[in-house]
């Protein structure tokens, strides 16, 4: 048998196990037996099947079934996947001549086989990509035309290699400033600001058939708003295709207003494309102020006790708050729903989400409708 298919076949013929409760995000755990079998009407999938797809973020070791119950209560409650990091540049394509096609085969072809959608997270992006890709041999940056050549190989290779069984990609990810300026990356060193447009034109020429996203966080600030919207209408002018956008929704219990989430929402589908919400989580916990809230990953401040008030469980006051603040949100994309086609949980639940460790490593949040027994939470009857 094929590795891969027998991979497939352990993992998706396994039942019931056992699961890591820790907060570390990809490893394998202590254990605490449950999942139960969800009844199909009841699970997310369904709740929202009139308004929208539902879906999760899943990390290497759910695919490859190192945690299996975490991979079946995501079967059971999600129609649609994105790949948490094992598609990123540095997991994908670590070195020149490497590629790690392990865990983006698995899940393409469990996605294929369930005719479930699957959107590749993501082409081109100024995190997570290793430096020699900016190199040459001799440690110099690269020429705008050698870097050129470097995306398009990579693109030809990663998304040619699922040309026509993916249903999307996120092409371009956090291009934006806050204030919606250009971010200054190596990208846009090196090659100017066309590396958008190069990196569409690319993931268009490799999988002509998969819809084609930007993606970011805080797009719901009317600043970086702007910005998103002068890029989309950018490539419209061009007539390079871009089907949709991402809206990340790194949000908390009291960030951002959701009417500005909302008047995002309007002012992106004006433009004709597809809206997302592609990362939602809401935290519980407190921020520092002196920071901005959004999914900075550079962001890594040291635990402090008084930022991590619940590692013992979530009073039942403040569960409450974020069931009202889910609430919240899902009545204004239920209101959007013919807007908007997907909404995306980043992770399966508490135990694993990346909250736990940003901005400070080691914290207890809870900020997914899954909880860390895998578990629907109650208040997920009223949304
Ligand atoms: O797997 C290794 C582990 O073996 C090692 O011991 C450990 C030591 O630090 O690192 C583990 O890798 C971490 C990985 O998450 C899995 O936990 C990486 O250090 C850490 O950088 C990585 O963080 C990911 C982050 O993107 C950066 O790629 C998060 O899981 C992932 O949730 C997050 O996702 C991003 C989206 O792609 C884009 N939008 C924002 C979102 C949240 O930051």
């Amino acid at each position: 048998m094929h590795k891969n298919k027998l991979t497939i076949a352990i993992l998706f013929g396994v039942s019931s196990f056992t699961l890591g409760c820790n907060n570390s995000t990809e490893q394998n755990a202590a254990t605490t037996p449950i999942v139960e079998k969800a009844p199909e009407q009841s699970t997310l999938k369904a709740r929202f099947k009139d308004h929208f797809k539902i879906g999760t973020a899943i990390s290497r070791d759910q695919i490859l079934g190192v945690l299996p119950d975490d991979l079946n209560v995501a079967k059971a409650q999600f129609n649609t996947f994105t790949p948490e990091n094992s598609m990123k540049w540095e997991r994908i394509h670590p070195q020149p001549d490497v590629y790690d096609f392990e865990a983006p085969d698995a899940l393409v072809e469990y996605a294929q086989e369930n005719n479930q959608e699957l959107v590749g997270h993501t082409l081109v992006w100024h995190s997570q990509t290793p430096d020699w890709v900016f190199e040459d041999e001799q440690g110099e940056p690269l020429t705008r035309e050698a870097l050129l050549k470097r995306m398009q190989d990579h693109i030809f290779t990663v998304a040619g290699r699922y040309r026509d069984r993916i249903f999307a990609w996120d092409v371009v990810n956090e291009a934006l400033n806050e204030d919606g300026t250009l971010r200054e990356s190596k990208w846009s060193t090196i090659i100017g600001d066309d590396f958008i447009e190069y990196a569409f034109t690319y993931a268009k020429q490799a999988a002509p058939n998969a819809k084609l996203y930007y993606n970011d966080y805080n797009l719901y600030k009317p600043e970086k708003r702007a910005g998103a919207l002068a890029l989309i209408k950018n490539l419209q002018s061009k007539g390079i295709q871009i089907d949709g956008i991402g809206m990340q929704a790194h949000y908390s219990l009291d960030n951002p207003e959701l009417s500005l989430m909302e008047d995002s929402i309007v002012a992106y589908a004006a433009t004709g494309i597809d809206v997302m919400i592609t990362e939602l989580d809401i935290s519980v916990l407190p921020f520092p102020e002196s920071e901005e809230q959004g999914a900075d990953i550079s962001l890594d401040i040291a635990l402090q006790e008084r930022f991590n008030p619940y590692p013992d469980g979530l009073p039942s006051e403040v569960n409450k708050q974020l069931g009202k603040r889910y609430k919240e949100v899902f009545a204004i994309l239920k209101k959007h729903g013919d807007k908007i086609s997907r909404v995306t949980f980043w992770g399966v639940s508490d135990a694993r989400t990346w909250r736990n460790d940003w901005p400070m490593q080691g914290r207890t949040d809870y900020p997914l409708l899954i909880d860390r027994e895998l578990k629907l939470k109650s208040f997920v009857n009223d949304l």
